[in-house]
């Protein structure tokens, strides 16, 4: 195979690197002011103002209290922690989903019905999105809890959050998103949003892996998933990570100072690539709705391949994306979310996930325009599978034809 030194991340998606500004705000919190945020002396005192001075930047952003917000080790934790926090004080209840959140969202529901709690998990449309009449329908008289996320991580609908939030408010229901991909690109708000609880993550922002936080509007009480010494207000116990929390801010602060002139270009950049490629290429399709979508989210199925092989055949050439969601592609089922859209088995197997980021150029997406084709070209003459345009849902709309 033609290789060349080339690379090109197109993974933002999966995880950001950690920007260098980032970087130089965690770094005196390893060597220099390394107190535990705890402690009484100078050094200790100064870990703390850290601390407090990160929780009060992102509480500008979220247009929030400082005490709403609790650090955690990431997407997955804060939503354990939103979802079992909520469910355990209650005692028992029901609880309403979408089938397309990430299974932070669905493994927590699936443990919390083995707990005797009942959860409806809403449908979507062949875009994504999910229908806010369902969503009334759903709510019962025990509902405790509505988590639908803010934008998928698979195909980039962004869902109706603030329609969402108001149908939360009408019948008293506690509204929980998952924001881990939102973050950094979307409204973050609170109140904006009309949500009690948000979980963002750190290292989909330029930020540190192993750090996140969970909004939480200050009149919820949550049963504490970690006991320990009482930090976080008790909501989180163990010694703060203090440079992942200073981390954190920081990157939260930048992607929101910059959010709206690198959406433009993340917009221009994306239809770039969903146009030119489903362009040059016969037979693919866009998955997800194409205007309600992130700034950097494009995926695309390409029939009669295997999306494990085009990924493969583009790491050969420096290129990285994701066939499904990174955190199951090990597995060699299709997505979850692609089944949800509606897409048949065959149809699904062949799509790629490509997720922009700061340093994405036109140059990298024209690169991946000139090796793409012939990969796809290459692959579908060894193919067994023949699939129709016609035949790629279960109930196939007219939207996606594009052959
Ligand atoms: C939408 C969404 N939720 C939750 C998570 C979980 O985050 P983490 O793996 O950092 O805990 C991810 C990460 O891929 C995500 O994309």
């Amino acid at each position: 195979m033609n290789t060349t030194k080339k690379e090109i991340y197109l993974d933002h998606a999966s995880t950001t690197y950690v920007r260098p500004e980032v970087v130089q705000a965690m770094l005196p919190f390893f060597e220099q002011k390394f107190g535990n945020p705890s402690s009484l002396h100078r050094l200790g005192l100064e870990a703390k103002s850290a601390v407090d001075e990160s929780r009060q930047k992102i509480a500008s952003i979220l247009n929030c209290k400082p005490n709403e917000i609790i650090f955690t080790g990431g997407g997955t934790e804060s939503i354990n922690l939103a979802l079992k926090g909520v469910a355990l004080l209650k005692g028992k209840g029901h609880i309403i989903t979408s089938t397309i959140e990430h299974p932070a969202v669905l493994n927590t529901c699936a443990w919390l019905e083995k707990k005797g709690f009942s959860v409806t998990y809403l449908n979507v449309d062949d875009e994504g999105l999910i229908s806010i009449k369902e969503l009334e329908k759903a709510i019962q008289k025990d509902t405790i809890l509505i988590s639908i996320m803010y934008a998928n991580n698979e195909i980039g609908t962004i869902e109706p959050i603030v329609e969402i939030g108001k149908i939360a408010r009408k019948h008293k229901v506690l509204f929980h998103t998952d924001a881990c991909q939102a973050a950094g690109a979307l409204e973050l708000d609170v109140n904006k949003l009309g949500v009690d609880l948000m979980t963002i993550n750190s290292s989909k922002i330029y930020g540190p892996k192993g750090m996140g936080l969970l909004y939480k509007r200050a009149e919820i009480k949550l049963e504490p998933l970690i006991h320990g010494g009482g930090q976080e207000a008790g909501a989180r116990s163990g010694t703060e990570n203090v440079a992942g929390i200073v981390g954190l801010a920081t990157a939260l602060e930048l992607a929101q100072k910059e959010s709206a002139t690198e959406n433009k270009r993340l917009i221009q950049l994306r239809d770039y690539l969903i146009n030119n490629t489903l362009k040059k290429i016969p037979k693919s399709f866009l998955n997800g709705h194409p205007t309600k979508r992130l700034p950097n989210n494009v995926n695309i199925s390409f029939l009669d391949v295997e999306g494990e092989s085009i990924m493969l055949y583009l790491n050969e050439y420096g290129v990285y994306v994701s066939t499904g969601s990174a955190c199951s592609s090990q597995k060699l089922q299709i997505s979850h979310v692609l089944n949800a859209i509606g897409l048949k088995h065959d149809a699904a197997h062949g799509s790629i996930r490509f997720t922009l980021g700061k340093r994405t150029t036109k140059a990298d997406i024209n690169y991946v325009l000139k090796v793409l084709p012939p990969i796809i070209d290459s692959l579908r003459k060894i193919s067994p599978v023949k699939v129709k345009m016609s035949e790629i849902r279960e109930k196939m709309g007219e939207k996606n034809e594009n052959c």
